[in-house]
């Protein structure tokens, strides 16, 4: 007995893309799940994206207004891959409308927005998920089995890096990923939320932290139009990088294991 249930994805850049290949797979992937995913509707201000999407993954019809993908009584899930100051918005409106939601990491700008949708989500009692995808890789939870059987002994030290070259170029536009208005944090939340999210799964809880950022390209390009990180300008106007490109972190357990996180964009 097979179940359809309507998927709506908001923002077709990488992860809206992502999202929508994935929830293809669910079928080959899981095929004992009794869900099969029928891709409803994708939103995006950039037309371009929707149709690209329409085209790879065959939404049945796009929208430029994020908010019909909550108006449609046949969307059950909603994927939230927008960029991060659309988050709080975005999540609050899709518990209001009576949707499970998949919201990407970082969930919101910072803590005070992460807090109060998360209190929305505990008091609307329905899905959430977040986009840590890491922790479900199979070496992943591999080694959380190893951890969990004792097979490794207690855990005495513990090491998280996530590394990434996705900033290195200075010439790479100021895309909203560097900016503290509309990212929030910079790889704190990009990166250490996956890092840390790891070291809670694979360590326990985190007792003591000291830790200190750095931001190595301190200002960069600005796009003439909206651009991905990706997106490179030899010249022209540049602006100030308004948010971190590293944090290290020296870490002490709840269970007495000592503990570095680091996380850094910029590595070329
Ligand atoms: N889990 C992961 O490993 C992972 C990886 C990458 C990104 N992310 C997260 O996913 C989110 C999106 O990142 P990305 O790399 O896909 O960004 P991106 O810049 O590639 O795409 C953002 C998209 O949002 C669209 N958009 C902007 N304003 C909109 C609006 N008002 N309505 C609808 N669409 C709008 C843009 O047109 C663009 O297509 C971020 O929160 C990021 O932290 C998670």
């Amino acid at each position: 007995m097979t179940r359809e249930v309507g998927i709506g994805v908001i923002a077709m850049g990488w992860m809206g893309m992502t999202h929508s290949r994935a929830y293809q797979q669910v079928v080959n992937r899981f095929p004992d799940s009794g869900v099969v995913p029928r891709l409803k509707v994708c939103a995006d201000t950039d037309s371009d994206r929707t149709n690209e999407a329409c085209r790879r993954f065959g939404f049945e019809r796009t929208t430029e207004d994020w908010r019909e993908v909550l108006d449609d009584p046949g969307v059950e899930v909603v994927s939230i891959t927008s960029p991060n100051w659309l988050h709080r918005e975005m999540c609050l409106a899709a518990l209001e409308a009576g949707k499970h939601v998949f919201c990407e990491k970082p969930v919101g700008r910072g803590p005070s927005e992460t807090r109060e949708i998360a209190a929305a989500a505990h008091a609307a009692g329905l899905l959430t998920f977040t986009g840590f995808c890491y922790r479900w890789s199979p070496v992943v939870q591999h080694l959380l089995a190893l951890i969990k059987e004792g097979r490794l002994g207690q855990v005495t030290h513990y090491r998280g890096r996530f590394f990434c070259g996705y900033g290195h170029n200075p010439k790479s536009v100021l895309s909203w990923r560097f900016e503290r208005n509309k990212a929030g944090f910079g790889v704190l939340g990009d990166l250490m939320s996956h890092a840390l999210d790891m070291a809670l799964m694979l360590a326990g809880p985190v007792a003591e932290v000291v830790s200190e950022n750095e931001t190595f390209i301190s200002e960069r390009p600005i796009p003439s139009q909206a651009g991905t990180h990706f997106a490179v300008s030899e010249d022209g106007p540049v602006a100030a990088v308004t948010n971190e490109d590293y944090v290290g972190a020296m870490v002490r357990f709840a269970n007495g294991a000592r503990g570095t996180l680091e996380v850094c964009r910029v590595i070329g």
